[in-house]
């Protein structure tokens, strides 16, 4: 972590020249709001998700995991209140230049607030409401005009698509806007198979869709991204403890991936600002370089989704305590992790510059990525001095050892200092360097990122040097 203070176009640049986001679809010029995660992205986000798994599934007797179907059948969509106006973001479209614009976030930019001058807008007589619009909005941000916008609607974020050959209402199909539905769903399957008794939790890794109206802030907001859900089924009674408990650990997460906590607030969502399933959310902040945003979110979903799911399908979710042997639909309180504004996070928090003396002597900035070892894409760089035969022979199979327990980069050429600030430039913990000594001592130099400190290990301890130092 670092104090650095970053801003989003040289993260951007970051990210795209070393490897870690590209823009998607670059060839054909790009597609809005698309992006893609290079050599280096996919290395953090595997990380990012294998830390993840490992605190909340496998370091957790009360927790199992879940690998669903991404497309589910529309009937949990309906019953979800996804499909109704509950999964939906108020638009504002320009009747002169046909921008579409997010109502809330449009009016929070002015200082107001949308649930609010709804409210407003609905008292208002029906021969006045245009007016009311008109002055509440002002003119076009994109084209400047003024008293041109049309009423302001509802828009429903799901992805349609079709299911089979045939394009007719009854194949329509929807791109889960959330992973949290399978975990309901499955539900009465997991409890019998897993033989786990509430208080249990059910967390689930992968993409979420919404075609959102105003996608932006590179990977912030996206149409296509990735979450981390937990689903944790409790006793209505205990529903205040494990939110407390569920809002620690997500701090604990947090500190884990190396996201600077001093940058991390608690926004309590006031109730008319809730989903419509939650009886209480907290959001978790994240001051990004554009602003303090989301990152993640907590609520308590009640038993919302498993007793709207009994009813749809007529299927009975009555949880039987085998202790007290009391009924009932169990509550569920939710932490949802974003991948992508972890990731984002995660980057700016560890993104520093720093002065250090270049080869002459002179003045330089090293920038450096300071990611917890967890995190880190690369965890060690192999790197001969030069690319002689005599060298390369010891450093590649040394590369090749140490890539059965690392993910490892090997790069001989350029000057050993430019290639220490790629290193470090992309946060790897540790180079490794084989000269002309290696021959003959059976040494290597080993440089740590952060220090810059170097020492000498030998070849046959080396393995054991940095699996303490990486722990
Ligand atoms: N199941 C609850 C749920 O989906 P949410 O607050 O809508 O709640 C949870 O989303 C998390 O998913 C957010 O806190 C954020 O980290 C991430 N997220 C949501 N929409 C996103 C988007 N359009 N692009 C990137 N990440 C997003």
């Amino acid at each position: 972590m670092s104090n650095h203070t970053v801003s989003m176009e040289t993260i951007v640049a970051l990210a795209k020249n070393r490897g870690f986001v590209f823009p998607g679809s670059e060839m054909y010029g790009g597609m809005a709001n698309s992006w893609d995660y290079g050599p280096l992205g996919v290395e953090l986000k595997n990380n990012i998700k294998r830390l993840w798994w490992k605190m909340f599934v496998e370091e957790r007797l009360d927790m199992v995991g879940l690998d669903a179907a991404l497309i589910m059948s529309p009937k949990v969509w309906e019953a979800s209140g996804h499909l109704s106006a509950g999964f939906a973001d108020p638009l504002i479209e320009c009747k002169s230049c046909h921008e579409r614009i997010r109502v809330d976030h449009f009016l929070e930019s002015k200082g107001k607030s949308w649930k609010e001058e709804e409210a407003n807008l609905k008292a208002v007589p029906e021969a006045e409401k245009d007016a009311f619009v008109q002055a509440l909005f002002g003119g076009c941000p994109h084209c400047g005009q003024k008293g041109t916008f049309a009423m302001p609607r509802q828009f429903n974020l799901m992805f349609k698509t079709y299911v089979g050959p045939a394009e007719d209402a009854a194949s329509i199909a929807y791109l889960r806007p959330e992973t949290a539905q399978a975990m309901f769903v499955d539900f009465p399957q997991i409890l019998n198979t897993s033989r786990k008794r509430v208080p249990f939790g059910v967390a689930q890794i992968g993409k979420a869709f919404r075609n959102e109206i105003t996608p932006g802030n590179f990977i912030f907001r996206q149409r296509e991204f990735e979450q981390m859900e937990i689903e944790y089924f409790i006793h209505p009674s205990i529903w205040q403890e494990a939110f407390e408990m569920w809002l620690k650990e997500m701090y604990r997460f947090i500190a884990s991936c190396g996201i600077d906590l001093s940058r991390t607030s608690n926004l309590e969502v006031p109730d008319l600002e809730r989903a419509h399933y939650s009886k209480r959310t907290v959001d978790v902040e994240f001051e990004y370089p554009f602003g303090r945003k989301e990152l993640y979110g907590l609520a308590y979903r009640t038993d919302f989704d498993l007793s709207n799911h009994a009813k749809a399908s007529g299927k009975d979710i009555v949880y039987t305590d085998p202790i007290t042997n009391e009924k009932y639909v169990p509550h569920v309180v939710e932490p949802s992790f974003g991948v992508d504004r972890t990731l984002l996070a995660a980057l700016v928090s560890a993104y520093d510059e720093e002065k250090v003396k270049d080869a002459e002597g002179g003045e330089d900035v090293r920038v450096v990525l300071r990611f917890p070892a967890a995190l880190a894409p690369i965890k060690i760089a192999v790197l001969p001095l030069s690319k002689k035969d005599a060298l390369s022979s010891v450093a590649r199979p040394l590369a090749e050892r140490l890539a059965k327990q690392w993910r490892v980069d090997y790069d001989e050429t350029q000057s050993i200092g430019k290639r220490y600030r790629r290193q470090d430039e992309i946060g790897t913990p540790f180079c490794v360097t084989v000269d002309f000594d290696s021959l003959n001592d059976q040494a290597v130099t080993v440089r740590d990122r952060d220090t810059m400190k170097q020492v000498r290990v030998p070849l046959a301890e080396l393995e054991a040097y940095v699996a303490n130092k990486l722990k």
